[in-house]
């Protein structure tokens, strides 16, 4: 039996908030009167609102709508889970919450799960936004905890996670949340099944949550039947091997419970990037084990939810599923067709990058580019810098500086992912080929000949 006292005090103290207010606006939205096609439905004389006009304005999509989406949104949200994830168990509507966008997401998890200070252990690299956005209102503590890339495979990596809560019980901080991305951001691949058992096992043994933050769920583009299984991306890297891993939401486990209580699992996705619609601000939270936990969601719903006509018109996005199953298809496709070309230009300018399978962006090394451009630009009391384990994450932020400054390009730094040595970028391959190719070529010709204003 699931007890509410692993969240935040905040959030146990809204789960015993009179809500029978909300809860009647809600119902009055869902089930309005109608003369005739709905007399038995809600008369609403409760919410504040002038209905003198409503021929004027386009009705149902301007009214204030249901914080946690309409139901018609989380079914057509749940009818997508049940066609693309594979799901163990059919996903209903009752266990979606729909949020503005997973950064929002984010942001309530923390504070439902975490009391400030409380710990957030995100195995690094990882995607750049994290820790601003559990920490800036929640006030949640990230911990990062930094897997070697040759670790990421294996089932191993739970001991650093086991290390860190040590480190972290002795100085008396909890932890509440595990964050795994998967398909992961920046390094692009997929975790294997042991690896994630066993994390989740550690959890299920402190009694900590794990958030599944899989937004790059469907643009997964390597296993495609027509991707050429064969092209082998080992040599091109002595860090990470070319295992093809294939995408498997929690969601489809069947055998969740041998490895956690299903109550501690959270599962997060949206429009932003499978959809490519990240300007409409929706995602969603699916959770369909632990109604409080969406409950606990919900109640904080009230302060930033999705706009009744983002609402309506994601809705017939949605449902129309002819549209999506060959909408994902065309996506796939092009990742695939992008990243090919992308990772042939890498290959002869000898860049190594880690071979990804899911999302719009590649974790390239540029360590002797950067080895090259840092000899280029030594301040007049360094000596040269001979090998790149020299290097420092100062060296990097100051190309990555000036990359954007005097070259014009914009990569993300290693350093913002919390890479474990300088010398990494994130690089989105998701742009025409023809833009990406000026992008490239301006990019590699810069970092090999570029001397700053404060070179000698
Ligand atoms: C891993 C990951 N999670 C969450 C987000 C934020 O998503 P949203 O646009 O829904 O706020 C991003 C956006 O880049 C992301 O990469």
């Amino acid at each position: 039996m699931f007890k509410e006292d692993l969240f935040s005090k905040s959030a146990r103290k809204n789960l015993e908030t009179d809500l029978s207010t909300a809860h009647a606006i809600v119902e009055a939205t869902n089930n309005v009167y109608h003369k005739i096609d709905n007399p038995d439905g809600v008369l609403n004389l409760g919410v504040a609102v002038n209905k003198l006009q409503e021929d004027l304005v386009l009705q149902k999509d301007l009214d204030y709508g249901d914080p946690i989406g309409s139901s018609e949104l989380r079914d057509n949200i749940s009818k997508v889970i049940n066609r693309h994830f594979n799901p163990y168990k059919d996903i209903s509507l009752d266990d979606i919450v729909v949020v503005n966008g997973i950064t929002s997401g984010l942001d309530k998890i923390a504070s439902v799960l975490c009391d400030p200070g409380d710990a957030i252990l995100i195995p690094t690299p990882c995607y750049s936004s994290f820790e601003l956005d559990f920490y800036l209102q929640a006030k949640a503590n990230v911990q990062f905890v930094p897997i070697p890339l040759h670790d990421f495979n294996s089932a191993n990596q739970v001991s650093y996670y086991e290390k860190k809560l040590k480190e972290l019980t002795q100085l008396n901080i909890k932890v509440k949340l595990i964050v795994i991305c998967n398909p992961n951001n920046p390094l692009g691949v997929c975790y294997p099944k042991p690896a994630l058992q066993e994390i989740l096992k550690f959890a299920d043994q402190n009694n900590i949550f794990v958030l599944f933050d899989e937004i790059y769920a469907l643009s997964v583009y390597r296993n495609l039947p027509c991707s050429d299984p064969l092209l082998d991306y080992s040599q091109n890297n002595d860090l990470v091997s070319d295992v093809l891993v294939p995408f498997e939401s929690v969601l489809s486990w069947c055998d969740l419970d041998s490895f956690i209580d299903p109550n501690l699992v959270i599962v997060a996705h949206g429009l932003s990037k499978d959809f490519c619609l990240n300007g409409f601000r929706v995602g969603w939270i699916i959770c369909p084990w632990n109604k409080s936990f969406l409950t606990s969601i919900s109640t904080i719903g009230e302060f930033s939810y999705i706009a009744g006509i983002a609402d309506s018109i994601v809705c017939k996005f949605l449902a129309d599923s002819t549209f999506l199953d060959s909408f994902i298809t065309t996506m796939q496709t092009n990742l695939l067709t992008s990243f090919e070309k992308t990772t042939s230009y890498l290959t002869s300018k000898n860049v190594p990058f880690v071979p990804g399978m899911a999302g719009s962006f590649l974790w390239i090394n540029i360590k002797h580019q950067l080895l090259i451009w840092k000899n280029n630009n030594l301040n007049p009391n360094e000596s040269p810098v001979l090998d790149t384990n020299q290097l420092t994450f100062d060296d990097e932020l100051a190309m990555w500086s000036d990359i954007l400054q005097n070259g014009r390009i914009y990569i993300t730094s290693g350093a913002s992912f919390h890479s474990m040595e300088p010398g990494w970028a994130r690089i989105i391959f998701a742009i025409p080929w023809e833009t990406l190719k000026v992008g490239l070529d301006r990019l590699f010709d810069f970092m090999a000949k570029s001397h700053s204003s404060k070179s000698l």
